[in-house]
């Protein structure tokens, strides 16, 4: 298992002071920045593209960039987030006809590659390339919005699949998205995930730094 990351949301954040707000929760203990991209064509709802994401490299942001494709199609958005400074980048396999191809364009761009998968989606799309991936982004919501409730199924998911990446021996992290809070995480965690992406969670509470060290607290059994 890899160590512990806590990954925020920013589209729960205020998007009138977004540099702030990013800022703000890596100070208050966030591993990485957690980027959720909506087409309005994929998932019903927009939201922000690869120029912000350039922004705030720009305005100083060093922390891995987890870039969330909710879009269709994908290629054009892996290479503008590939150049305008992601670190990771995940699609949906539903989002494209060739799946290997584009993990295999996320790493000859420099990335980390992950496969998000919606919560009715078969664990059989990772056949055959499970060992190309960075990373698994277990959707624990119907993509498209934040602050919609955990659904209880993606704890067996994510059962399911901690068993099939400790079968590979590889440092492939397992990450759980939509829902998460500091009164699940520890099922969560428990159940085999290491990455915790959380926007309401988060970014509602008036203090980062409290919400993030109870969510650490959670998992350091
Ligand atoms: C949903 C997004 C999530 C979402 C999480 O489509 O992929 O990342 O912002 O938000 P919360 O934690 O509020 O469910
Ligand atoms: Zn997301």
């Amino acid at each position: 298992m890899q160590p512990i990351v806590i990954a925020p949301s920013i589209l729960a954040a205020n998007f009138a002071r977004l540099g702030e707000e990013t800022h703000n929760v890596l100070n208050a203990g966030a591993n990485w920045i957690h980027f959720d991209v909506m087409d309005n064509h994929f998932v019903p709802n927009l939201s922000f593209g690869p120029m912000i994401c350039e922004a705030l490299r720009k305005d100083g942001v060093t922390a891995p960039i987890d870039v969330h494709l909710m879009v269709s199609p994908v290629e054009t958005m892996i290479r503008d987030f590939a150049k305008a400074g992601a670190s990771s980048i995940t699609f949906h396999p539903e989002a494209t006809l060739h799946v290997d191809r584009n993990i295999q364009l996320i790493k000859d761009l420099g990335c980390q590659a992950g496969l998000a998968l919606n919560p009715a989606t078969p664990l059989n799309c990772l056949d055959y390339i499970l060992d190309k991936l960075d990373l698994i982004l277990v959707m624990s919501v119907n993509p498209g919005f934040g602050g919609q409730s955990f659904i209880p199924s993606a704890l067996t998911k994510i059962r399911d699949i901690r068993k099939k990446i400790n079968e590979t021996d590889l440092p492939i992290r397992l990450s759980v998205d939509g829902g998460v809070s500091e009164k699940n995480i520890a099922s969560i965690y428990e159940a085999g995930a290491d990455t915790f992406v959380a926007g309401s969670a988060i970014f509602a509470k008036p203090d980062y730094k409290h919400a993030i060290d109870s969510m650490k607290q959670a998992v350091s059994l």
